[in-house]
């Protein structure tokens, strides 16, 4: 396989980061395209737990090349400590990624903005100043990493940001102001400096280099600025459609990549916002303790809730799904039963479709279909015949209704905790 999509099929932390790594063993150029140090992609091997924020996940497989698309906003700052702490960690990885020259830079007022505009907003980001960035870039104010090859024009790019950004704080916030522009200036243009030999031209990058790329997307396709539940979603296309902007790559460029979804085997999502399946009692609490669901970027409780087919159903229509990867089946492993949605109902009538509109969304009620449960331990187990029966029910029911197969199941976080159904590309069989 030449081109694989990666992408989160929910709100975010599907186990997106696992997949990755355990996928781009096979791939030469692995590469992120939208989003910033918001994400949080987990991999675990041996025992050694790595949280990947703005690095595409693959880099951890010494061969691998990492792509920083032109879609991403970068904190020079993250990136320093996170190539900082794989380093220490026996991971070199300083001369295997390139930065997009186009990329934006999220700057440390972005960072108060985002604190600012949440007191107001409540959309409950990550503080990752990743809004106010993307509201920079499209209000034509956004400063470029290509901007730091003229100290005098980031300068003055600085400066001017500076001062609206102390307009905003001062006059709308009445909060005093206290970032000083000596400090910014020296302190980016300090890393800049680290980093300058990796910014380069990423369509020339992969117009030179024809080789086998995945691309990781982060967040998921629940939270699309455009397709997502909206505002509570990121501000960058976090499905499929984010590709093409996010990498500068034409549409057709994709015609003929494998577009892999990940899905958790229930629903959680992070921050504020509609989530129709949303289990508020026992059960919730339930799934968040048997799943770890704290986020890796924050470590904010997350809100847990069964399996919404219908929402997975609309993923795979707006990503063109060619399979899907159901992560943390084992999760479910104890339970007496387990739901999916497979229709909501709104004001006395049933809906199949995930609709747009907040109010709708705030207010739909899902509807139920109902398994037994397998009540034994899933983990571990690579072959398909020894999956329980009723699991594989399970895995059935989620394949007829959103008409797409899934090709493999995670039954934990570690490496080689997963099982192929369907080989689309091979995998060794087990990692030490
Ligand atoms: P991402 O943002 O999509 O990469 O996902 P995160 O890393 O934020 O969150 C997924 C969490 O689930 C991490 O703690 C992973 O180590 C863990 N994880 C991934 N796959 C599995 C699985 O199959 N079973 C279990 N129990 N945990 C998993
Ligand atoms: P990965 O890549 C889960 C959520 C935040 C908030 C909303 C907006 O690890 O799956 P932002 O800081 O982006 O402005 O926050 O989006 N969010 C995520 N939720 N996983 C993520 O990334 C997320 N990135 C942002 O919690 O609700
Ligand atoms: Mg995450």
């Amino acid at each position: 396989m030449e081109k694989l999509v990666i992408l989160g099929a929910q709100w975010g932390d599907e186990g997106k980061g696992k997949i990755v790594d355990l996928l781009s063993e096979s791939f030469e150029i692995t590469a992120r395209y939208q989003g910033g140090s918001n994400a949080g992609h987990t991999v675990v091997v041996n025992d050694q737990k790595f949280i990947l924020h703005l690095l595409p996940t693959g880099i951890l497989h010494e061969h691998v090349v990492g792509v920083i698309a032109q879609g991403m906003v970068v904190d020079l700052e993250v990136l320093e400590e996170e190539v900082k702490n794989l380093e220490e960690k026996g991971i070199p990885v300083k001369e295997r990624f390139i930065i997009s020259d186009r990329v934006h830079l999220v700057m440390p007022y972005h960072k108060l903005l985002d604190s600012l505009f949440e007191r107001k907003k409540g959309i409950g980001t990550t503080l990752r100043g990743i809004g106010p960035a993307y509201m920079f870039k499209y209000g034509r104010r956004g400063i470029r990493i290509s901007d730091l090859t003229d100290e005098k024009r980031f300068y003055e790019l600085l400066k001017d940001n500076l001062e609206f950004v102390k307009n905003i704080c001062e006059k709308v916030f009445c909060e005093n102001f206290s970032l000083e522009l000596e400090e910014i200036y020296e302190k980016q243009l300090r890393i800049y400096e680290k980093f300058k030999n990796n910014v380069g031209d990423v369509l020339q990058f992969f117009m030179k280099n024809n080789k086998s790329v995945l691309f990781e997307g982060a967040q998921g396709t629940l939270l699309d600025i455009d397709m997502g539940t909206y505002p509570y979603v990121t501000s960058s296309n976090s499905s499929a459609l984010g590709l093409s902007n996010g990498t500068g790559l034409p549409p057709n460029y994709f015609a003929d990549a494998y577009f892999l979804g990940v899905a958790k085997a229930y629903t959680t999502r992070v921050g504020e916002g509609p989530f129709p399946t949303e289990l508020k009692g026992e059960e919730g609490e339930k799934l968040r303790e048997l799943g770890g669901e704290y986020g890796s970027t924050t470590g904010r409780p997350r809100r847990c809730g069964w399996l919404d087919l219908v929402a997975l159903k609309y993923a795979v229509q707006v990503n063109g799904l060619h399979g899907f990867v159901i992560t943390k089946l084992d999760v479910l492993d104890g339970f007496e039963e387990v739901k999916v949605a497979v229709a909501y109902e709104y004001e006395g009538e049933r809906i199949e479709h995930f609709p747009a509109s907040y109010s709708v969304l705030t207010k739909v009620k899902p509807i139920y279909k109902t398994f037994k449960g397998w009540k034994r331990s899933t983990k571990g187990i690579r072959n398909p015949e020894e999956l329980p029966p009723e699991a594989k029910e399970y895995i059935k029911f989620i394949e007829e209704y959103t008409g797409v197969p899934v090709v493999m199941l995670s039954t934990g976080p570690k490496r080689d905790e997963y099982l192929w159904l369907r080989e689309i590309l091979k995998t060794r069989s087990s990692y030490s």
